[in-house]
């Protein structure tokens, strides 16, 4: 087997990975933010985190320290243009609710919103914000408070049926990718 050697962007081998939309700020207040996010992970589950490689230059990081509140929004491939969008635009320059004409519901239990239309969702709650890791992003370390998932799309023992629900991934830049088939590890 020969091995291509990967310089420059090797982040890209560990995707694909999912596009989530985060959206940020209370339910009802001024300060609210939305971007795409791939860099977003389960930290524990004892308590439950999850945690957010963030960019320090981003509007909604600068919401987010003010209103501690976001939802991780799980979309499909319908969504990826709306993913693109808030995602290469700045809530600095554009009001992309407005713009877009992105609609949120009032999340359940952590005060803040979620995207009408996504599969699924987390709502999370800052637990501590680290800064000076990296130049470019902090580490947002999250409680998770609640979580949601289409009933029709989501087996309670496996999780995303990702198949039929087509899970977004980010492959890089305008590329996305859509999940084929489960496949079952050997007992
Ligand atoms: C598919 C995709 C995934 C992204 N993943 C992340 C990420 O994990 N972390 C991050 O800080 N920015 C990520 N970005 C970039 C932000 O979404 C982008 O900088 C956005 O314009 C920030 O918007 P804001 O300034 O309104 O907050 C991603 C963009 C795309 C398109």
């Amino acid at each position: 087997m020969e091995y291509e050697r990967v310089t420059g962007k090797r982040y890209r081998v560990l995707h694909p990975r999912p596009a989530y939309v985060l959206i940020v700020g209370k339910w009802g207040g001024d300060d609210r933010g939305i971007m795409a996010a791939s860099w977003v992970m389960p930290l524990s589950e004892e308590p439950e985190r999850l945690v957010v490689a963030w960019d320090k230059e981003t509007h909604s990081l600068s919401i987010l320290r003010k209103t501690g509140v976001f939802t991780v929004n799980v979309v499909g491939p319908e969504l990826t243009d709306l993913v693109w969008r808030v995602g290469s635009v700045s809530g600095w320059e554009v009001d992309k609710f407005r713009e877009y004409g992105i609609e949120v519901e009032q999340a359940r239990s952590n005060g803040g919103m979620v995207l009408k239309g996504a599969l699924g969702w987390v709502e999370a709650r800052v637990f501590r914000i680290v800064e000076d890791l990296a130049e470019d992003v902090d580490l947002v370390i999250a409680d998770v408070v609640d979580a949601y998932a289409r009933r029709d799309l989501y087996d309670p023992r496996y999780g995303w049926r990702a198949s039929k629900a087509g899970i977004l991934l980010h492959a890089s830049g305008r590329a996305f990718f859509t999940p084929g088939r489960m496949v079952f590890a050997e007992k």
